[in-house]
């Protein structure tokens, strides 16, 4: 048995509470000034995002690949791209990472390798040697004829005709990505291989990358079949078993009750990305309507205990538009992607802040909807600081430019030639990092990074947003969405003491949280629970909840314009709504309906507390 070596990470539900933070490590810091991001740099920067307060981070594919595929086209499953390091740096940037109390989770690629990889070099080698079958082959491309094509701007088909086998192959994704064949039971086997050999290397799980399409069967669409989940189960039994505190958090891009399969009964994926409500927090926005949210939150089944959905604005891909009706699909594309060039295959290739029109009261909205909607929020590298992309860049490198770290040559991402650099900084006016960078807004305590920050800390302090029940509240005002967070009856507070290992104590009284409560320093955050939670109270060194659950309601105007609501907080009656960031109290609530008189996209948290 694999034990993680620190202490504090002896959670086995820590990814329910968790804050994930999605970074390609070629992207993030150059160490040794090649123009490429790489492990050691890496661990330069965890202290930053220890500052920022996240939990766990995502690493992008760092194995060796061609790139044909941002790296998802891997030609060697069990060592690391030289440029990025080796084996020795991956493992102690997990240990620096670990010793900080962040976990690390890497992409793993089950569904394909590169064209590259020995595996198929010796498959397409001739028909009948040892790994002939352990890709799907066929003699013509009609097989599987009721299969989408996913990267419909490059492919124009699945199949791709191989000279020297003379035979078709089968791929999901690009050419030079053919598909594995589970079929082959020595196909799993070897990937389990693959799974322990990380996992053994202290890596806190995976991102399981495009798992619906493992198995493939004739006569259906190759997606969520039978035998693919009883694998997921397989990985899932090996994991319990060998893994301790690991997790297992997939990639479905399907719809609710498909996504929510990949569950199973708690014992196939610890999480799934909501992939269904992402558009769907667009969509609310520019339509001014909360419905988009609501009517997808109504759809999306109860997911079983010891799950967690994995929350996402952006992500290193195109904002993907294909779990959404065609007319959404239109509207989105009319919004948010009027220039062609900002399309890719059904999606947007744009990042978070051009998306919103570098309008930060609608990117605070979307961060507040993300941060306290049910599930682990997972941010995107540099999204923390609004960076913008370069829609001129192929594919998806529009949203995969270098971190921009400060005003200095290169955004201080690297000290090698621009001309060396894996892809151009930005150095427009308006995201450029002459503008946009960590150094300026660390030291601008009005900037988006801090407030962000201050998310986070809030966040961390109370559990009902990553495990609570959620309930919309009825609103007359279709752009007010209004819901409250409770946390189950007997939740202790102790459970979300690791947590704090990922939060740094506030300074000078910027976080309001802190900040409004007498007496207190900032070394006084280490046990947070006494600070902020009247509602509890401490017993045998436990801290246990009083039988009133906490509740936390949030409100947001999704429209532009100033917006009036009111609400029946009556079953409140008598609590007093403070709102989190500063802890000022608001009205009681009484049995009358509770007005708010709400700002362009102002989103409040509000703990509704007995005084
Ligand atoms: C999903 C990944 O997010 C994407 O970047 C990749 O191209 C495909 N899977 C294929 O691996």
């Amino acid at each position: 048995m694999v034990l993680n070596s620190h202490p504090g990470l002896d959670d086995p539900r820590w990814y329910e509470r968790a804050v994930f933070y999605e970074l390609h490590t070629r992207g993030f810091f150059d160490s040794n000034a090649d123009g490429i991001g790489d492990f050691k740099g890496l661990g330069e920067k965890l202290d930053y995002l220890k500052w920022l307060g996240i939990d766990c981070i995502w690493l992008l594919p760092f194995y060796p690949s061609p790139l044909h595929d941002g790296g998802y086209d891997i030609s060697d499953f069990m060592s690391v791209a030289p440029e990025l390091g080796n084996i020795e740096d991956l493992a102690a940037v997990i240990d620096q990472a670990h010793s900080r109390g962040i976990r690390i989770i890497s992409d793993l690629v089950m569904n394909h390798t590169s064209d590259e990889h020995p595996w198929f070099v010796e498959s397409r080698s001739s028909r009948n040697n040892p790994k002939a079958d352990w890709y799907v082959w066929a003699d013509d491309d009609q097989g599987f004829s009721e299969v989408r094509v996913i990267f419909c701007d490059a492919e124009p088909s699945n199949w791709t005709y191989d000279q020297q086998r003379k035979q078709y192959y089968w791929h999901r994704f690009y050419h030079q990505q053919p598909d594995l064949n589970y079929d082959n039971p020595e196909v799993a086997d070897a990937m389990l291989d693959v799974v322990r050999f990380w996992l053994d290397l202290g890596l806190d799980g995976f991102r399981l990358d495009a798992v619906p399409y493992l198995y493939k069967a004739e006569g259906t669409v190759c997606e969520n079949l039978p035998a693919t989940h009883e694998l997921l189960r397989r990985i899932r039994r090996e994991v319990d078993a060998s893994y301790p505190n690991r997790v297992l958090l997939a990639e479905v891009n399907q719809w609710p009750g498909e996504v929510a399969e990949y569950f199973g009964d708690g014992n196939e994926c610890h999480m799934c990305f909501n992939f269904p409500l992402m558009p769907r927090m667009f969509m609310a926005i520019r339509r001014e309507q909360r419905f988009p949210i609501t009517e997808i939150i109504a759809q999306t089944p109860t997911i079983p205990e010891g799950c967690q959905w994995g929350l996402f604005l952006r992500n290193h891909d195109e904002l993907t538009l294909e779990m959404v009706t065609d007319e959404e699909r239109d509207y989105m594309y009319r919004e948010y992607a009027r220039d062609p060039r900002m399309r890719k295959n059904l999606g947007i290739r744009r990042r978070l802040a051009p998306l919103v029109d570098d309008n930060r009261r609608v990117a605070e909205l979307l961060y507040g909807l993300l941060l306290s909607l049910p599930g682990s929020p997972v941010l995107y590298y540099g999204d923390e600081l609004l960076m913008g992309d370069n829609i001129y860049l192929g594919d998806r490198d529009s949203v995969r430019t270098p971190m921009q770290w400060s005003p200095d040559r290169n955004g201080g991402f690297s000290r090698a030639d621009f001309a060396a650099l894996y892809l151009p900084p930005l150095m427009d006016p308006v995201y450029g990092y002459g503008s946009v960078n960590v150094e300026a807004q660390q030291r601008n305590r009005s900037s988006f990074l801090h407030w962000l920050r201050r998310m986070l800390m809030v966040r961390h302090h109370y559990p009902q947003f990553a495990t609570g029940v959620m309930e919309v509240l009825p609103a007359d005002n279709p752009s007010v969405l209004a819901y409250v967070r409770q946390a189950p009856e007997r939740e202790t507070l102790s459970a979300c003491a690791p947590l704090m290992g990922g939060q740094e104590a506030a300074t000078d009284g910027e976080l309001g949280i802190l900040g409004l409560v007498e007496g207190l320093g900032p070394s006084d955050i280490t046990s947070p629970v006494q600070i902020i939670r009247p509602d509890f109270a401490e017993k045998n060194g436990e801290v246990e909840a009083t039988p009133k659950p906490p509740v936390v309601l949030c409100v947001a105007n999704l429209s532009r314009f100033a917006q009036p609501v009111e609400l029946s907080l009556s079953r409140w009656e008598g609590r007093t709504p403070i709102e989190l960031l500063g802890r000022v109290p608001f009205p009681r609530v009484t049995a009358k309906p509770y007005s708010f008189t709400l700002a362009p996209y102002d989103n409040y948290w509000l703990e509704l507390v007995e005084r």
